[in-house]
């Protein structure tokens, strides 16, 4: 059975993309070679040859406003359909902490996929995964759940349930937690955002709003 990852990050396959991160660790779980592609930085054509060549196309994306990046939503518009034994799922990374962010994409790429004609794996969504690309080591846990994951899945040709569910803690913050995140803000931005605008000088320009239309 050949499995094929699509990263769906416009960064493309380097050290600095999540998507790439939790790819790789997903693929190294496995014993049989599972190539990871960058739908962003390769070619389309070739990426549909390996997607009709493939039994298995797994997709990991990060969310990027409510969604997933546009050209990856594009490129998966042009998807060639089943052959009749395919399957894919998904699996959309996000940076708030809730599930419940990527919630209506899941169910879209789900709908979607189904009507192509393959067999649906799932829609699965992680949140918190804004540090995996800054500080990879701390997400180490994350990678060998992913490893895990990847290795169940060529045992199965599944995603594992308690892995869905596992990851998609929590779906919903609290009111407790959504005060205490609230109230972290300025301190998470004296200590980490303002320091990264100030060493690349955009800290003056941080309200700027070029697309507000002026009166
Ligand atoms: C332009 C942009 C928009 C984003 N929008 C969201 C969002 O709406 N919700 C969310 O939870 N995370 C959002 N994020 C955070 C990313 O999902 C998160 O950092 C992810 O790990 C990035 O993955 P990548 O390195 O594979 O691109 C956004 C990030 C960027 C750069």
């Amino acid at each position: 059975m050949k499995t094929i990852i699509l990263n769906g990050s416009p960064k493309g396959n380097v050290e600095n993309c999540g998507s790439y991160i939790l790819a790789r660790a997903f693929a190294n779980g496995m014993s049989t070679p599972c190539e990871v592609f960058s739908i962003a930085k390769e070619n389309r054509e070739s990426l549909m040859e390996a997607i009709r060549n493939a039994d298995n196309v797994i997709v990991i994306t990060p969310n990027y406003i409510h969604s997933i990046p546009a050209g990856t939503l594009d490129f998966l518009y042009a998807l060639p359909p089943s052959k009749g034994n395919q399957t894919i799922g998904f699996i959309i990374q996000a940076g708030y902490p809730e599930s419940s962010e990527s919630a209506i994409i899941c169910r879209y790429l789900e709908r979607f996929a189904k009507r192509l004609g393959y067999t649906v794996l799932g829609a699965i969504a992680k949140g918190e995964c804004a540090g995996l690309a800054i500080v990879p080591e701390r997400f180490k846990k994350l990678q060998n759940d992913f490893s895990e994951f990847g290795a169940l899945f060529e045992q199965t040709g599944r995603f594992d349930e308690s892995f869905i569910s596992k990851f998609a803690k929590p779906v919903c913050l609290t009111k407790f937690q959504t005060r205490m995140l609230n109230a972290s803000v300025p301190i998470s931005n004296y200590l980490g955002w303002n320091k990264i605008l100030k060493t690349n000088n955009c800290y003056e320009k941080r309200f700027d709003m070029p697309y507000l239309e002026k009166n």
